[in-house]
């Protein structure tokens, strides 16, 4: 019959172990030394990077975002899409867009090489803005107002896509977003 009990606060008897051989120490300094150089790299990116959001951020509700966001579409609407409004605002104008499940709310309709800024919220959970076919990721957290400082580089009719999974319909979540190309440089659209 088993009568002995182990627990893991004791050694188990008999030879277990041996004293790390040359190349583990070797191996395990190389690593030690990469943590330090990644852990280096953090602070660092956060200074010489270039990837910190540009802007402003804020506390806000998904009740006044919401608010703000039709304020935003009664003074610039210019059209819809299939019952989504189409929002043209003035070069330099805050630019308000909001997320919810499972939609982005309105259509953007921005000019090439003019600068806005890019207001972004949830009004329910947190949805992830990617511009399609561009790179640029950001979350979308319910409860904050995000200010992005952007000035669109390319011309052309983009989609958002929602990269953070959200519910049952995040696969369906596109929203839309149309540069017009600058007037000086109309024939010069493209990624850049
Ligand atoms: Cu919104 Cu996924």
């Amino acid at each position: 019959m088993q009568t002995e009990t182990h627990t893991g606060l004791e050694s188990p008897r008999g030879t277990w172990w041996k004293p790390a051989h040359k190349h583990e120490k070797i191996w395990i300094s190389i690593a030690f030394a990469w943590c330090m150089v990644l852990i280096a790299m953090m602070p660092l990116w956060h200074w010489k990077g270039g990837q910190n959001p540009s802007g402003i951020r804020g506390r806000t509700t998904p009740a006044a975002y919401m608010e703000r966001v039709q304020e935003f579409i009664t003074q610039y609407q210019v059209g819809d899409d299939r019952g989504i409004p189409i929002v043209a605002p003035p070069p330099g104008a805050d630019v308000y867009l909001a997320a919810f499940s499972f939609q982005w709310m309105p259509i953007l309709k921005l000019q090439e090489g003019v600068e806005y800024t890019l207001h972004l919220s949830s009004i329910d959970v947190n949805h992830g803005f990617s511009l399609y076919p561009i790179n640029v990721n950001f979350q979308v957290v319910p409860g904050y107002d995000y200010g992005l400082r952007v000035t669109p580089n390319a011309s052309g009719d983009f989609r958002i896509i929602c990269n953070e999974f959200c519910g049952i319909g995040h696969h369906l979540m596109v929203g839309r977003v149309i540069v017009d190309p600058a007037p000086a440089t109309a024939s010069a659209g493209g990624v850049r």
